[in-house]
């Protein structure tokens, strides 16, 4: 994490804005920094994050706050049935992707294309959204504002004059100078820095406040079951969940349940999306169409970023497209994709199969066959159905907000 004064700056000079003019050799602090650059205390920054994040009058629709798709009562995820979320100056546009809880993001590297994970493997990691297009959360705060389907305000002046309006316009004038809003830019980039220093507070975004977590702290034993499960989780030849949803402590802290890594796992097409209605639209993940600086790298074609699996427990859309409404679903596509893949997949005009149904045929195969992705029909499947009642009953236990009961 980045010093929020050092943020301020770099949003500040990105701003047109007066340049900051280099004062003499031995200057008090105040006098070499110019105004914009001086950033509020953290904790001030934070409390006006927190009464931007839960205010709909941000949005054009006035209805739609970024509390409203990621609600804190669901670790910042969806609420029940809201995944798929409608937004929009009507309150009218569908959503092309679920949302994702906004907890445990706090390890997310940069985005790179070329990172080499703990098992020696390259490829890219990192950023925000599913397609790690955002670089910071501050940038990443920009998009829901603006997005035509979200809270769809004009730029970044209309954010600024609906922050003006706002009942706490004058704590933002205490905290940034009387005169903020008469320059939009400068309030524009203070509104990203402020709900980037709320999505930081530990207790709101990385509170390790599960029965796992009571677990590794040696407060309390997991029951068998949820003990086989963790066994199951991590088992490079059973689930091999913890390939990806990393399960170890890093850096002093308790495990993230991701490695932040993009691998295309071959995730079905979603009928439910409208956007799918149109048999050309496909969304590919690192390689567009949200993304756009990578389209022509057809390799990371179907590529997302793996989620954490912490508080997946309480979710009812699974998948960047939200396909799957339950953990028992994924877990089944995970150990039969490829043996019975007419499960899961559309079917071409001729009867047959069309494997990887939300992949454009142009684009080569690059479809993740680490297990239990590795079988070929016929095969004997990597986990039976009491194997992922037990990777289930632990997933369970990673479900924040555990009350030592
Ligand atoms: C209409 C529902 C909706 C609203 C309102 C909304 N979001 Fe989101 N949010 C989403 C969706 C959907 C995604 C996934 C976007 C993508 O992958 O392109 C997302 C992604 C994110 C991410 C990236 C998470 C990750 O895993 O990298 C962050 C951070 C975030 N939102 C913060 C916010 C903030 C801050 C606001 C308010 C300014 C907000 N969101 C408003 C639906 C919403
Ligand atoms: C090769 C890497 C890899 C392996 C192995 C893997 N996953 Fe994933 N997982 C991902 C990626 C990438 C996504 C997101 C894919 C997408 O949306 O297109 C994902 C998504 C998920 C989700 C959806 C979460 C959400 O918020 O929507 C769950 C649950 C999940 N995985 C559980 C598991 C379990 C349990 C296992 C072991 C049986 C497992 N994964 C094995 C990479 C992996």
């Amino acid at each position: 994490m980045l010093p929020l004064g050092i943020l301020l700056v770099s949003a500040a000079v990105a701003a047109p804005g007066p340049a900051v003019v280099p004062g003499p050799a031995v200057a008090s602090p105040a006098a070499r920094l110019a105004p914009e650059a001086q950033s509020p205390p953290a904790a001030v920054m934070a409390s006006l994050g927190r009464l931007m994040f839960f205010d709909p009058t941000l949005s054009a629709s006035g209805k739609l706050a970024c509390g409203t798709c990621h609600d804190p009562r669901y670790a910042y995820g969806p609420p029940p049935g809201k995944a798929l979320a409608i937004g929009g100056k009507d309150m009218a546009q569908p959503a092309t992707r679920a949302v994702p809880s906004l907890r445990y993001l706090h390890g997310a590297p940069a985005f790179s294309e070329q990172h080499r994970f703990l098992d020696g493997d390259v490829g890219p990691v990192g950023g925000f959204t599913w397609d790690g297009r955002a670089g910071s959360l501050h940038e990443q705060a920009a998009l829901p504002l603006l997005a035509a389907n979200e809270m769809a305000n004009a730029g970044p002046a209309d954010v600024a004059a609906k922050l003006a309006h706002t009942a706490y316009a004058a704590q933002f004038r205490a905290a940034f100078g009387a005169d903020i809003f008469s320059d939009p830019q400068r309030a524009y980039a203070a509104a990203l820095l402020v709900l980037e220093a709320f999505q930081q507070i530990p207790e709101e975004f990385y509170p390790f406040s599960s029965r796992y977590d009571a677990f590794l702290r040696g407060e309390l034993e997991l029951t068998e079951q949820e003990e086989r499960g963790v066994s199951l989780f991590k088992d490079p030849a059973k689930g091999n969940c913890a390939s990806c949803h990393l399960g170890v402590t890093r850096a002093g802290r308790p495990p993230p349940f991701t490695d932040y890594d993009f691998v295309n796992v071959g995730v079905p097409r979603n009928p439910r999306l409208p956007a799918n209605a149109d048999p050309n639209y496909y969304d590919l993940g690192l390689c567009g169409p949200l993304r756009q600086d990578m389209t022509e790298k057809h390799e990371f074609c179907g590529f997302f970023r793996s989620p954490s699996v912490r508080n997946t427990a309480i979710r009812d859309a699974y998948f960047h497209n939200g396909v799957f409404t339950s953990l028992r679903e994924v877990l089944h596509f995970y150990n039969e994709r490829d043996l019975f893949p007419e499960r899961y997949y559309a079917r071409n005009p001729d009867g047959s199969v069309h494997k990887f149904d939300d992949m454009p045929r142009s684009i080569p195969n690059n479809v993740d066959r680490d297990p239990p992705l590795d079988r070929d029909p016929g095969a004997a499947p990597a986990l039976t159905e009491s194997d992922i009642d037990d990777i289930i009953a632990f997933l369970q236990t990673l479900t924040d907000g555990y009350s030592g009961k």
